[in-house]
């Protein structure tokens, strides 16, 4: 799994920091981004956050 926030999709609500706090972060743009060497894997997370994001930002 690669986790990717699309930064023209994302609206920086937060949920996905919120939900999976592993592997996306919210960064000084206001954006969320993926935490460097984030592994989907062993978080177990990223699906429920790409599924919360309220504009589909997320893909794996
Ligand atoms: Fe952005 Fe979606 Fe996260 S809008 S802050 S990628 S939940």
């Amino acid at each position: 799994m690669n986790p990717k926030v699309d930064p023209d999709l994302c609206i920086g609500c937060g949920v996905c920091a919120e939900t999976c706090p592993d592997v996306f972060e919210m960064g000084d743009d206001g954006l969320a981004h993926v935490i460097e060497g984030a592994d989907c894997e062993s978080a177990g997370c990223c699906q429920e956050a790409a599924d919360a994001c309220p504009t589909e930002a997320i893909s794996l």
